[in-house]
């Protein structure tokens, strides 16, 4: 299983290597933004993109503007525990920390009760309509999500091209109840 996700994660990234494009990444916000997961939230979460991920940084920058409370992944060192820190100026707040990603500093941004978190938006390689995710391999999403108050508070920001038809999937895999595409909103849990 550990193998096939692997292969599948190594072709996906490379097609998004290749497929990136930023007027759809708008497109996705755009539509976020318009939904009541964002605009009834008081907190908001999401993680900082880096490279050819779903940008995220104008959605950060936006939720600030927006007087929101927002969080950003801290990864506790030699644990698999991941935090979510709140954050008052971006980028300011942030440094780059574990493979060049931005991170929030531990002793100066408190962490967020996860019951605090409106809405989050969870990253991942590749979904299927029915909003099972493909992640990078940390587990720290499959372990977070279930500590939110309701799982209708997350949602992933997915290009077209990061739909599959099926993908390889565990007990532990977390399943995502709203995918925002560039072209539309897929509800998943609606689909078996
Ligand atoms: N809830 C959990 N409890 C214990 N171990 C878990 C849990 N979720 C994931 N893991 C472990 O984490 C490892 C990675 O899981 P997986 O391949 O699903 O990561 P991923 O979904 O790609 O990562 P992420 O959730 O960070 O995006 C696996 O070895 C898995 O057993
Ligand atoms: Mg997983």
């Amino acid at each position: 299983m550990k193998k096939e996700k692997q292969a599948l994660r190594r072709r996906m990234l490379a097609l998004r290597d290749k497929t990136h494009d930023s007027a759809a990444d708008q497109a996705m916000l755009k539509t976020l933004l318009g939904l009541d997961l964002y605009q009834k939230a008081a907190c908001i979460a999401a993680y900082v993109s880096f490279g050819t991920e779903v940008d995220t940084h104008a959605l950060i920058r936006q939720a600030l503007r927006d007087k929101k409370r927002v969080a950003v992944p801290y990864c506790v060192p030699k644990s698999h525990v991941m935090q979510m820190l709140e954050i008052s100026r971006f980028p300011e707040d942030l440094h780059p920390g574990t493979m060049d990603i931005l991170e929030p500093d531990p002793e100066k941004s408190p962490v967020v009760d996860p019951s605090d978190i409106d809405c989050l938006i969870v990253p991942g390689v590749c979904f299927t309509e029915d909003g099972r995710r493909l992640g990078y391999g940390g587990g720290f999403y499959d372990r977070y999500l279930p500590k939110l108050a309701a799982m209708s508070r997350c949602a992933a920001l997915v290009p077209e091209a990061m739909l599959v038809d099926s993908l390889p999937t565990e007990s532990h895999d977390v399943r995502i109840p709203k995918l925002i595409t560039e072209r539309r909103i897929i509800d998943c849990l609606n689909i078996e």
